[in-house]
């Protein structure tokens, strides 16, 4: 049955940083197709649900969204596209499971997103969900109309076969985009306005490209290249790997007073032979020599982390081993998760051992407890500090906004400063999640 083309649009990106750069790459595809962008999904005559496949719960919510979706329009339904690695993982089975899902399209895919919807339209099959070896990137128009701080990928998927861990499978084998092709997109985003960049990959600091020399750079040498941008005030990079974190990447922290003084190092555990059953290839005593080289090279670098608690045979023991490489690494910040089995990852296959849910919540509750202190002693720290923020957003009081120190806190400042401006703030005070900060007196005067 063919169907009026959709006139408005919402995209609704969950999961990784990756699916937001991807979600806004899809706002302008279609914004370049006269599409214009909906208050919300409900006022969207095509919603795109961007989805995240990485533990059980937050692939079923898309699931609960299109219910949601089509119930909330009283029979007059948008056209719904599931994108992301949903998409990827469950591709056909998706309208069999939800018939009022009309366009499926995974993430190598998405540049084609228009010919899917001209599909839909048609009232065919819309559904696309090929890992082609020629990238989408250069099928997508030029950056726009960026945040103050934008996202940028330059590499996708991963070959490290962590045990747990459906990205292999959902975004593919470790991608390089060229040096060229990131070094334009760096420049046109600032250019637009930009004025932090963050360099995204699923293994980031793998990255690896020839530069116009023809020389073999990696990640130390983007950032080299980065650094020269003028306009460009800021750069991070995430999410980093262990075993790719080379000696000159870990100086370019002491080097370049551009490179922020953030890194995200997930560590997963603290338990060697669950390190192992995890297949991360470092143990936790090499993960601790990096922190101790890193933080040689920027002694207030705020280290951040993710765990999976209740990996399939992880014992008390493997678990204090956990709390110790915490109390040890001194995060600024962390994520932590319940170990969700996924299909088709060799974990989940090691049905026997699972660990009881309630030992495992209760894990969790004691690891989040230890990263929550830790998160606000790093916080309390920084009172006292003048620091430089990113102005990011309008806060919630009239007058406030929100923006992020160097150490990725928010801070809430009154001023009249627009988005976009780096200003001096005087940190006043700290919560768990965001500081307070005030102009200082000299320059308030
Ligand atoms: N179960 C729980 N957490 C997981 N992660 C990845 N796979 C799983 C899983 N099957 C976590 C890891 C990873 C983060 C992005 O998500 O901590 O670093
Ligand atoms: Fe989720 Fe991983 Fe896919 Fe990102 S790459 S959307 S975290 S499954």
């Amino acid at each position: 049955m063919s169907r009026k083309s959709p006139k408005s649009y919402h995209v609704k990106s969950f999961g990784c940083q990756m699916n937001v750069y991807d979600g806004e790459r899809m706002a302008e595809l279609l914004d370049a197709q006269g599409l214009s962008p909906a208050k919300d999904a409900d006022a969207a005559d095509l919603v795109v649900l961007n989805t995240c496949h990485i533990r059980e719960k937050a692939a079923e919510k898309v699931y609960s969204d299109i219910g949601r979706l089509v119930k909330g329009k009283g029979g007059d339904k948008p056209m719904i596209a599931v994108a992301g690695c949903v998409a990827q993982a469950e591709g056909a089975e998706i309208p069999k499971r939800a018939r009022d899902v009309d366009i499926v399209v995974g993430p190598q895919a998405y540049h084609k997103l228009p010919d899917l919807v001209a599909k839909a339209a048609r009232g065919e099959n819309a559904l696309d969900t090929d890992m082609p070896a020629a990238s989408k990137f250069g099928a997508l128009p030029k950056r726009a109309k960026p945040a103050p701080s934008a996202f940028l990928t330059v590499q996708e998927g991963c070959d490290k076969f962590c045990t747990y861990c459906v990205v292999p499978y959902t975004r593919g084998a470790e991608v390089s985009r060229p040096w060229d092709a990131i070094v334009d997109e760096a420049k046109a985003l600032v250019d637009a306005g930009a004025k932090e960049i963050t360099l995204l990959g699923q293994n980031v600091n793998a990255w690896q490209s020839e530069d116009e020399a023809g020389r073999t750079q990696r990640l130390d040498g983007l950032i080299r290249a980065l650094d020269r941008i003028e306009g460009l005030a800021r750069i991070r990079y995430t999410t980093s790997h262990p075993s790719d974190m080379t000696g000159e990447l870990i100086a370019a922290h002491g080097e370049f007073e551009k490179l922020m003084p953030y890194l995200h190092l997930p560590v997963q555990s603290g338990s060697d032979p669950i390190l192992k059953a995890m297949n991360r290839s470092h143990s936790a005593a090499s993960y601790l020599a990096i922190l101790d080289h890193v933080r040689q090279a920027r002694p207030d670098i705020a280290i951040s982390g993710d765990f999976i608690v209740g990996f399939p045979g992880e014992s008390e023991a493997d678990f204090d081993a956990t709390l110790e490489i915490v109390r040890a690494a001194k995060y600024a910040h962390a994520f932590s998760f319940k170990y969700s089995p996924r299909p088709g990852t060799p974990a989940a296959e090691m049905g026997d051992e699972f660990v009881p849910a309630e030992i495992a919540d209760e894990r969790l509750q004691r690891l989040q407890a230890l990263l929550n202190e830790q998160q606000l002693a790093f916080n309390r720290k920084t009172v006292g500090k003048t620091t430089q923020l990113l102005l990011e957003r309008d806060g919630r009081k009239p007058g406030q906004k929100i923006g992020k120190s160097p150490w990725l806190q928010s801070v809430h400042v009154e001023t009249d400063a627009p988005i976009g401006s780096l200003i001096d703030v005087d940190i006043v005070s700290a919560g768990p999640n965001s500081l307070g900060g005030a102009i200082p007196a000299k320059a308030a005067a």
